[in-house]
């Protein structure tokens, strides 16, 4: 294995005002609480889930008797949209704002705690009355509007586990989706507005769910102000507009009673290899994960703080840090539907003038993004309520991090790169804010409760290798549905089953901090969206002129990365490349979603393979980026390698 490689020697200690206010204000705090939290969990962990309403306590904290089927709080009985919502309204706070909501052409709302626990039931109620219970699965694909965290909630209330498929996937996306969970109904909207121009949800939902018998109703949100001719038509006694049902809807739901082990949601995320997997999420374990987490990485003070995270719903982001973990906390927050430079380049700064945001949650691609865009756009907005950042997604480069630091952070504000992922349902290394000092492009320190450690490929501890976690932890995904075989060969097999494999490289420093170096697998991180090559390839490879395909992430100047897409034709099939490039393109867009396209199509007549027919990847990386290739002597025919090259610099 080769060398660390971190050159990165600045340091950023907490500042005085900040530690003196912050939930954990030294480095000494955190060390005490990681140490008890690794020394005695199950305390750790039922001293959090004390803080938070339970209809019927655990019998026990963790169950480990069917690892790596880990089971938290079993026995414990209680509902998460109590804790989101009731139990501030009954504290008293029913008149908090929880949702400052802003739509992308100007319009607006605000939507109290009280608010929200009339809403959420009575959007229940209308699942209800379309014959939605306990443990139906329910697809959501709606923008960014309260709807969408409404909805979520309404299927918590009543038990329903809800499938949210961001909404720039593709109709086939829906139907793999809606197919693999066997969903019966979908919530959608009439459309959004992205960038200006209307889009019709509705529309994408009615050719996904074309063959998929599972589904008995959709329910349509609207948003836009007149009603839509649907492509599709409304199918009478399917399609229900949301406003109807509403009308007859009562604004009081009791919350079903779920088992900590039930269902709360599933998530589909790529793999490296096959169709997008459905990641189940339970109720008990990710309810206390996604509190704490949120409560001390973004140091919230909900009596005074306005948190934002720009973050799409869609993702396990949005689930986390938009829906369940601020609402468990009684903190305001801003939701944003539309794009940020709509219409134009300091959208989200004025939001956070305008709502005077503290709490500021974003993605690298985007800071990379205003960095481009350039500094007048933010000079020009009042961005002193902020006192805390926050980075996701993807390793973020210390320049990104140093102009976030500088011109938004004002040098003051704290910054928290918080490394995690879909499956682990929460923050797993992530300063915490007031108690790390932080370095730039450094995830820091592992939560509390959690134990990373940084292996080799036979477990050994080693100071760059591939990152590890020793001990399960409450909000950990509970399986793939309906393929557990595939839970423990993809997330608990590399290490025979002693720790979680997240598929990420890590390098450990000689302070204990750790640095993401990106995945490890197959799996691509374009603008914090993960792709697996897989698809990809499989996408191409339905076409019928294509024999073959590769698909490679490159270092990509604001997404991250990008793809490349190296395609062998079949002999006799070659034609116009321009006129190929758009099919492929156009298959892409509707197979996965535009947001999949990759950034360059390469024909070739063949591609770099071992003897024994083995694509070599690697080669291929080194090929895209112009390094020096080395030893290429096991290659059944090195002269691919040359029309290669010339191919890319063309
Ligand atoms: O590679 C890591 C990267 O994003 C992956 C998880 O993707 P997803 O499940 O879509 O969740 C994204 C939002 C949590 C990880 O395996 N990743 C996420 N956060 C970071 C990161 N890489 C480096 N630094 C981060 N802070």
């Amino acid at each position: 294995m080769s060398e660390p490689t971190v050159s990165e020697t600045r340091l950023f200690q907490p500042t005085a005002d900040f530690a003196s206010q912050s939930h954990l204000g030294s480095l000494e705090a955190y060390r005490a609480l990681h140490k008890r939290s690794i020394d005695d969990p199950e305390g750790f962990w039922s001293e959090v889930a004390s803080e938070l309403t339970w209809m019927k306590p655990w019998d026990k904290v963790l169950d480990e008797s069917d690892a790596p089927f880990y089971k938290w709080f079993t026995g414990g009985k209680t509902n998460i949209t109590v804790n989101c919502i009731d139990r501030h309204v009954e504290a008293g706070n029913g008149d908090r704002v929880a949702i400052y909501w802003e739509g992308e052409p100007g319009d607006s709302r605000v939507l109290t705690y009280a608010d929200m626990q009339k809403e959420v039931s009575r959007f229940a109620n209308a699942l209800k009355a379309m014959g939605i219970g306990k443990g139906d699965s329910v697809a959501v694909y709606l923008p960014m509007v309260p709807e969408l965290a409404i909805a979520t909630l309404a299927c918590a209330r009543i038990g329903a586990v809800h499938s949210v498929i961001f909404a720039g996937f593709s109709a086939e996306s829906i139907k793999d989706r809606v197919l693999d969970a066997s969903s019966k109904a979908v919530i959608t909207s009439d459309g959004t507005y992205r960038r200006g121009k209307e889009l019709l949800t509705k529309n994408i939902v009615d050719e996904g769910i074309a063959d998929c018998e599972c589904i008995k109703n959709v329910l349509v949100v609207q948003r836009h102000p007149e009603k839509e001719p649907f492509a599709h038509g409304w199918v009478e006694g399917r399609d229900h507009w949301y406003h109807d049902l509403a009308k007859n809807a009562s604004d009081e739901c009791a919350p079903e009673e779920m088992d900590a082990e039930d269902m709360l949601f599933l998530l589909y995320t790529s793999g490296s290899t096959g169709k997008p997997k459905g990641i189940m999420h339970t109720t008990g374990g990710y309810m206390v994960g996604t509190y704490l987490t949120s409560k001390l990485t973004f140091d919230l003070k909900p009596e005074k703080d306005v948190y934002w995270c720009t973050a799409d719903v869609g993702w396990i982001t949005g689930h986390s840090y938009i829906v369940y973990g601020p609402m468990q906390n009684g903190v305001s927050q801003v939701m944003y539907e539309g794009a940020p430079n709509y219409p134009a380049e300091n959208r989200f700064w004025e939001i956070v003038e305008k709502y005077k945001v503290s709490i500021f949650y974003t993605a690298p691609t985007a800071i990379r993004a205003f960095m481009k865009w350039g500094d007048d756009h933010v000079t020009k907005h009042d961005l002193s309520s902020l006192r805390l950042l926050g980075t996701v997604g993807e390793p973020i480069n210390p320049e990104a991090w140093m102009w976030y630091h500088r011109m938004i952070g004002a040098e003051k504000c704290p910054i928290v790169d918080t490394w995690w992922q879909t499956e682990t349902g929460g923050h797993m290394l992530t300063p915490l804010p007031g108690a790390i000092a932080t370095k730039p492009g450094s995830a820091t320190v592992p939560f509390p409760g959690i134990d990373a450690a940084v292996l080799d490929e036979d477990g050994n501890e080693v100071e760059r290798g591939i990152l590890a976690i020793r001990k399960p932890w409450p909000s950990m995904l509970r399986g793939i549905y309906g393929d557990p075989e595939r839970y423990k060969s993809t997330y608990w097999c590399k290490w025979d089953g002693k720790y979680y494999f997240p598929g990420d490289g890590a390098i450990k420093d000689e302070d204990g901090y750790f640095w993401i170096t990106g995945r490890v697998d197959d799996v691509v991180n374009v603008s914090g969206h993960r792709i697996g090559t897989a698809e990809l390839e499989s996408v191409f490879v339905e076409h019928p002129a294509v024999a073959e395909s590769a698909v490679i992430g490159v270092p990509h100047e604001i997404k991250g990365q990008g793809l490349v897409a190296f395609v062998i034709i079949r002999t006799g099939a070659e034609g116009d490349e321009d006129v190929m490039r758009k099919e492929l393109t156009s298959m892409v867009d509707s197979k996965i979603g535009k947001f999949a396209r990759p950034e360059k199509i390469i024909f070739s007549g063949d591609l770099p393979k071992t003897r024994s027919g083995k694509i070599m990847r690697r080669l291929l990386r080194d090929i895209a980026e112009d390094r020096p290739l080395g030893n290429i002597s096991t290659l059944a025919d090195p002269s691919v390698v040359e029309i290669l090259k010339d191919k890319i610099k063309g």
